[in-house]
């Protein structure tokens, strides 16, 4: 009986060859390292992000379930493609359109933001997205809008939330026409140069970075122009806790938990939790949005 030793690589491949392909692999090497980072908006925070895994594995997204972990472990079965959005009411364009005929040559860049969800958990995560202002452009807003409406997808086979009557479906969420045209208003496709995972809102979702995180309304498949402050879930579901204008501050409490701090997800045990700015820290860029208002009776 004869022992036949495995083949080595180097047994069968010519040693130049074998050294052709490790410079080859060196230099795509130094090539990936010499890729020049996505240009930094001028929008995006200097803290460090969190991880793929934490902002992919710690979500808000009743329509697979109310624990943490359940979009993760439930929402792959969704499909988002083809994917439609119903654009209507006071609009010169309206029309169901394709995702990607609605989002053509809008330009996608990298928002690094702060997210601040109302149960005082926050994280810092890399979004890619285009500001909504240029989808609003695109669709032509009349003169007579003064809001915008969003609604999620209504899928129960997909979305095994849905069978449960955990929320009214389907999720809305509104902005005020000028919120909805700040700068800093983005609807995101992506994160960390990956497209949104399906539990972050795949394919496109709302990101307001300061609001409570709440306000960021997921697969959104229809967009209302409209002159009424449309109804939102969660001021629907309990309008004593959740306003319709959500903006982060630590001044006006939740009526069942303070809302002065925050504990930053993946800071490890003994970090301590942070104090919670107001607008989140946006306050520069929006607080002149709410020149009068008593941001304690529009919560
Ligand atoms: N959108 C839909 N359709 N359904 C939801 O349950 N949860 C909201 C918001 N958007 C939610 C939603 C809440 S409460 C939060 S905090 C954020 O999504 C969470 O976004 P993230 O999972 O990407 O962090």
């Amino acid at each position: 009986m004869t022992f036949k030793t495995p083949l080595r690589w180097s047994d069968v491949t010519p040693q130049h060859l074998y050294l052709n392909r490790r410079q080859i692999i060196a230099a795509a090497g130094a090539a990936l390292l010499a890729t020049p980072a996505l240009a930094k908006s001028k929008y995006s925070t200097d803290d460090a992000p969190n991880t793929f895994e934490e902002i992919s594995g710690y979500n808000n997204y009743y329509e697979f379930g109310t624990g943490k972990e359940d979009p993760a472990a439930n929402a792959s079965m969704l499909k988002t493609d083809p994917w439609t959005v119903k654009v209507d009411g006071m609009v010169d364009n309206p029309g169901d359109y394709a995702l990607g005929d609605l989002i053509a040559g809008l330009p996608i860049e990298e928002r690094i933001y702060r997210f601040r969800c109302v149960e005082a958990w926050s994280m810092i995560i890399p979004w890619q997205g285009f500001q909504l202002s240029g989808l609003l452009d695109k669709i032509g807003v009349q003169p007579s809008a003064k809001y915008v409406a969003f609604e999620t997808l209504v899928r129960p086979e997909e979305m095994p939330g849905q069978k449960m009557g955990i929320l009214e479906w389907p999720y809305r969420e509104g902005l005020r026409l000028d919120e909805a045209m700040h700068p800093l208003t983005i609807i995101a496709t992506g994160l960390y140069d990956k497209p949104l995972p399906n539990q972050n809102g795949a394919p496109i979702r709302l990101v307001t970075p300061w609001k409570y995180g709440f306000k960021g309304v997921k697969a959104i498949v229809r967009i209302s122009l409209t002159d009424q402050m449309p109804q939102t879930t969660w001021n629907m579901m309990a309008a004593n806790e959740y306003g319709f204008f959500a903006n982060v501050n630590p001044e006006v409490d939740h009526p069942r938990w303070s809302q002065a701090s925050e504990r930053r997800i993946g800071a490890g045990l003994f970090a301590g939790r942070q104090d919670t700015l107001k607008f989140n820290g946006y306050g520069d860029e929006v607080a002149s949005l709410y020149a009068g208002m008593d941001l304690a009776q529009n919560y």
